[in-house]
């Protein structure tokens, strides 16, 4: 179930705003409505709870749990106690407050934790106590310092839905579990699979009651959480960032397409052996790899496909039973975007800025079409090295405008959102007639491209890459056809979405 917590400030807002989550006249939105009284400075609880377009949960957080109310402690609890006369279906009250709490009618008591520092690794503990008080429903939520702490909270979920608890003295109670903060979307993403007795979504950005938690239409529609169930099967993108990454939009668009039980998520990862031997617990069944890791990740893997290990980066990992074995489409899709552009590419000069990953890819194909590679890198020695395993040239980075060029490619992020103003090279670098192609994809058309075009050079942006580079590896996860053009549609809308307005 998602539930829209209500953070008005105001009754008459308030209000409003419970019309428009409990989706009348709108599209569905709340299966479940939480009331925040703490964010209400004279809550009037006849009004508000007149008017119940789906089951209402009364929450007054106080301060000291990370909520509003900073009153006296009786004042809050007469409070509830009033939702519970008028009705509310559920009332949340923290767990250090429980034994205040007499009057609950025939009100289901959520009693809940909130831990805003950590997620401590006793959360069975944790549970435990909570559902050995009065509880109908216990609610944990920590913070997620590391993606790895979504995993404590997934193991609960997992235990309380088979009733395995170690320590649960009484049958397990239904549990409401997940991390806040950026790093704990994924829970908040993924409690429909492991059980969690619901899950929060904001009505609007700015409209959030916790930090990370996303929009419910963006839980809808983009991670399609009604279909979640404990049979989806995971992907995901490991990068760092990863939250400008079109990457959720296109495959779960596809995933739903093809009616494919589904679910690609976005993991920012630190650590990357932390985070690949943790999430083996989860069997993710298939991840896109981009910056910093498309190199880094190989001695994590289980083994290479031989491009991948031509190339030395993976941008695919792909879980064949179990063993997760590491694949590169970034170099086929840039080569095919750069054919359909330039036609043949044998004895073209190329000049190649970066030295990661990406420029390993673009470099190792072009070299297979007897190009012309120049490498050129803002770490000089990088580009050397790259440049001495090619066997191709390489330019000291204050030297780019010195390459004899017809073709240049920008392999790094330089240019990115939100950092649109940024270019790799200096203006100098562009001749008319030069070929530029820049594999950032978001903006389209990265201020390299434009100058580049405003200086009489054609242009190649990022898209095709990146989505055939995506397509293959839709096809290598699930071996069915990639809905090609529907992926572009998909990118293409969000890219004019995210324009700065
Ligand atoms: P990936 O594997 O996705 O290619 P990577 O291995 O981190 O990611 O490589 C990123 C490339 O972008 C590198 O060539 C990097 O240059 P350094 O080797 O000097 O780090 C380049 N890059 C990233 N940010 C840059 C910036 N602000 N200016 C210039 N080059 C940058």
């Amino acid at each position: 179930m998602l539930c829209i917590p209500i953070t008005a400030d105001t009754n008459e807002k308030a209000l409003q705003d419970i019309v428009q989550a409990g989706g009348e006249g709108h599209s569905r939105l709340a299966d479940v409505i939480e009331i925040r009284l703490d964010y209400i400075s004279h809550p009037d609880l006849e009004r508000l709870l007149s008017h119940r377009p789906k089951p209402i949960i009364v929450t007054c957080r106080p301060t000291r749990e990370g909520g509003k109310f900073d009153g006296p402690e009786e004042a809050r609890i007469r409070l509830l106690e009033k939702a519970v006369e008028l009705g509310a279906e559920f009332i949340d009250i923290e767990h250090d407050s429980i034994q205040h709490f007499r009057n609950r009618g025939k009100s289901k008591v959520i009693v809940s934790y909130h831990n805003f520092q950590e997620t401590p690794d006793n959360l069975n503990e944790i549970y435990t106590r909570l559902s050995n008080s009065s509880a109908d429903i216990v609610k944990i939520v920590t913070t997620a310092r590391e993606i790895t702490d979504n995993l404590n909270v997934f193991h609960l979920l997992e235990e309380v839905s088979r009733g395995v608890l170690q320590y649960a003295h009484t049958a397990c109670k239904p549990v409401i579990a997940f991390c806040m903060g950026e790093l704990g979307q994924i829970s908040r993403i993924l409690a429909p699979k492991y059980g969690s007795y619901l899950t929060f979504g904001s009505l609007a950005v700015g409209k959030e009651s916790a930090p990370g938690q996303l929009t419910a239409k963006e839980m809808r529609e983009v991670y399609h959480i009604d279909k979640i169930d404990k049979e989806t099967a995971l992907y995901g993108l490991i990068g760092n960032p990863v939250g400008h990454s079109m990457g959720p939009y296109i495959h779960n668009a596809a995933f739903g397409e093809l009616g494919i039980n589904a679910v690609y998520l976005p993991f920012k990862v630190e650590n990357l052996k932390e985070f690949v031997q943790g999430f083996k617990s989860l069997n993710v069944q298939g991840y896109s790899v981009t910056i910093p890791h498309k190199e880094a990740i190989v001695p994590h893997l289980d083994g290479l496909d031989p491009l991948a290990r031509e190339i030395c980066a993976v941008n695919t990992v792909v879980n064949k039973a179990g063993k997760l074995i590491g694949y590169n489409t970034d170099s086929t899709a840039a080569l095919r975007e750069l054919e359909e552009g330039l036609g043949d590419l044998k004895g073209k000069k190329v000049t190649l800025i970066g030295a990661g990953g990406a420029a390993r890819a673009i470099a190792f194909g072009l070299k297979q079409r007897e190009a012309k590679i120049t490498l050129v890198n803002r770490t000089n020695e990088k580009a050397r090295r790259l440049a001495q395993e090619l066997g191709c040239h390489y330019k000291r980075f204050e030297d780019v405008t010195k390459v004899d060029r017809e073709v240049l490619i920008n392999t790094t992020s330089v240019g990115m959102y939100p950092r649109t103003d940024d270019i790799p090279v200096p203006l100098e670098v562009f001749r008319p007639g030069m070929w530029v192609f820049d594999i950032v994809y978001n903006p389209l058309q990265t201020r390299l491209l434009k100058e580049a075009a405003e200086r009489g050079c054609h242009t190649l942006d990022g898209l095709k890459m990146f989505l055939y580079q995506a397509a293959q590896q839709f096809e290598l996860w699930t071996g069915h056809p990639a809905p090609l053009q529907l992926m572009e549609r998909v990118v293409r809308e969000r890219l004019i979405q995210q324009k700065p307005k």
